[in-house]
């Protein structure tokens, strides 16, 4: 078996040193050793967009990451989104809008919209389509995943004025 390595990386802020294995994806990580289920595993091989997580501030499919390219890394997942207790405007606008069924698909387009909204708080229908385009929902159809993405925007926008 190969050698365990240590990487050292902030996830949601918390800087955490990580013993891995050379094999290991940032998504086995998260979920198996650090107990961080809210990272969810579609299909393991870069389709589905459900891993995503924001490595460096950007969306990335943690099946397709090892877990040793990340050190010295800042990496956000879905648990580091809401605010303690309160949920974030992001998370509001999925729930109000209806933006959810099974929720397996959830926190990947949050964390992708995320991504967007922190570089364009007032995306046009097409920017959000086209950074929402590697996640993958089977049950809402998108339009209400797009119509919440708006609204967070707007929301985010009242909220900074
Ligand atoms: S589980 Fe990573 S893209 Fe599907
Ligand atoms: S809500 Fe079920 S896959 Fe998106």
């Amino acid at each position: 078996m190969s050698k365990k390595q240590i990487v050292t990386a902030a996830i949601n802020g918390e800087e955490q040193s990580l013993l891995c294995q050379p094999r290991q994806t940032l998504l086995e990580v998260l979920r198996d050793v650090l107990g961080m289920t809210g990272t969810k595993e579609g299909c393991s091989n870069g389709n589905c967009g459900a891993c995503t997580v924001l490595l460096n501030g950007r969306p990335v499919d943690s099946c397709l990451v090892l877990a040793v390219e990340c050190e010295g890394s800042n990496i956000e997942t879905i648990e580091g989104v809401a605010d303690g207790n309160h949920l974030a405007p992001l998370q509001e606008a999925f729930l109000e809008n209806a933006a959810l069924q099974c929720g397996i698909c959830t926190p990947g387009f949050i964390m992708s919209a995320k991504a967007l909204l922190d570089e364009n708080p007032n995306p046009s229908e097409h920017d959000i389509r086209f950074s929402l385009a590697g996640n993958l929902c089977r049950c809402t159809g998108y339009d209400k995943i797009v119509r919440a993405v708006q609204d967070a925007g707007a929301r985010q926008r009242a909220a900074a004025d």
